[in-house]
């Protein structure tokens, strides 16, 4: 019935434990990806405004103009980058699904850093494109030597995502521009899934465009960094030739992004978020803190992750041991070829944090 395409595609490891918390009482969840603050109010008000003065239609395929221009001014201002063109995606999610689109042939191949984000290993499969591993144990740094060994003739995108999810890892500007210098020297197009580019912490975030800009697909959005993952609102910014067919897919895909959704992020640029990030940034120290003398960790510098490796057996089965004790960590084989590490967002109130963290310590104590 189904067609062949959909068995290359399984649940989200993140998905299942999504839905074990369903029918959890009271669950320490410290699996989620999504920051624990509200949408700010200037921006929340907005959205009911356009809704109530009927903003309630399609927006032009490429989103408002107004957001459109609001984000040019942001990219240029923050990293320096004028991108040909842009335009407003249904989530970053939606953005990464159209630049595949766009740039995967069957049998084409994508190198992918591992540990990785899972959609970009089970978008590859279900197109029939290829995703090579480019392997980042121990300290999760993208390493010149591995990422050529990957590349064949087949090879036509390194997929890049700084700050890591689920590692937490943030690229320097030399790691940025040796995996660039790589992609020009092998003519190879990078797709670059900046979404966390706020939360980062020890230095200012570094955008690939910067370092590529011909051939860079910048993937951002608004869920992470306004605790709005529900309203669906990313962007694209890269190669006019490539994001005009993006363009056109969209328009037989998603037609356009949330209306009101997108009236309410034209306020955005214009909030102060630096307390929250200051709040993750704390939560950061707090959590490796709590969890580097008894757990092999590298210390996350952005995004809301910590990817510790498990003290024995593998990620599922620490996992699992975790949440009969109700928390709830997301498994290592979600988010790479190996069962090693666990994932852990710190998205989550301090208590709730040190609880956690206190029951996983007992645990591997116990081994
Ligand atoms: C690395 C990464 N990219 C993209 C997304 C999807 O973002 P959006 O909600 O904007 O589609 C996520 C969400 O978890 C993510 O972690």
């Amino acid at each position: 019935m189904l067609a062949k395409r959909m068995s290359k595609i399984e649940a989200s490891g993140i998905r299942k434990i999504f839905d074990l918390v369903q029918h959890m009482k009271d669950p320490i969840d410290l699996s989620i990806g999504q920051a624990d603050f509200d949408v700010p109010k200037r921006v929340k008000e907005a959205a009911v405004r356009a809704i109530n003065e009927g903003h309630n239609r399609y927006t032009i395929t490429q989103g408002l103009p107004e957001l459109r221009e609001k984000l040019r001014i942001k990219l240029k201002g923050q990293y320096g980058i004028e991108p040909e063109s842009l335009f407003i995606t249904a989530g970053a999610a939606g953005g990464i699904f159209l630049s595949y689109m766009a740039l995967l042939d069957p049998g084409d191949e994508i190198l992918v850093f591992d540990p990785y984000f899972v959609m970009y290993k089970h978008l590859a499969n279900v197109i029939g494109a290829v995703p090579k591993y480019v392997d980042t144990y121990p300290d999760f740094r993208p390493s010149k030597e591995r990422i050529l060994k990957a590349i064949t003739k087949k090879t036509k995108v390194i997929m890049v995502n700084s700050p890591v999810n689920p590692t937490g890892i943030a690229y320097t500007a030399e790691e940025m521009r040796m995996i660039a210098d790589i992609a020009e020297a092998h003519k190879l197009l990078i797709i670059s899934d900046e979404i966390y580019d706020h939360f980062v912490y020890d230095r200012p975030h570094e955008c690939m465009m910067k370092y590529y800009p011909k051939k860079t697909i910048l993937v951002g959005g608004f869920s992470k960094t306004y605790g709005m993952p529900g309203w669906r609102i990313g962007y694209v910014a890269g190669p006019q030739e490539i994001l005009h067919k993006m363009e056109t897919l969209q328009q037989f895909t998603f037609v356009c992004a949330n209306a009101p959704a997108q009236r309410g992020c034209a306020e955005a640029f214009d909030v102060d978020m630096s307390p929250h990030i200051e709040e993750f940034r704390k939560r950061r120290e707090l959590v490796y803190g709590m969890l580097k003398p008894h757990f092999d960790c590298v210390r996350p510098e952005g995004a809301f992750y910590i990817f510790p490796r498990v003290p024995g057996g593998t990620g599922q089965e620490f996992s699992k041991r975790a949440i009969e004790k109700d928390v709830l960590i997301v498994p290592g084989n979600a988010c790479s070829d190996s069962d090693t590490h666990f994932r852990l967002s710190y998205a989550a109130p301090d208590a709730k944090l040190r609880r956690g963290i206190e029951i996983l310590i007992e645990l591997a104590k116990k081994k």
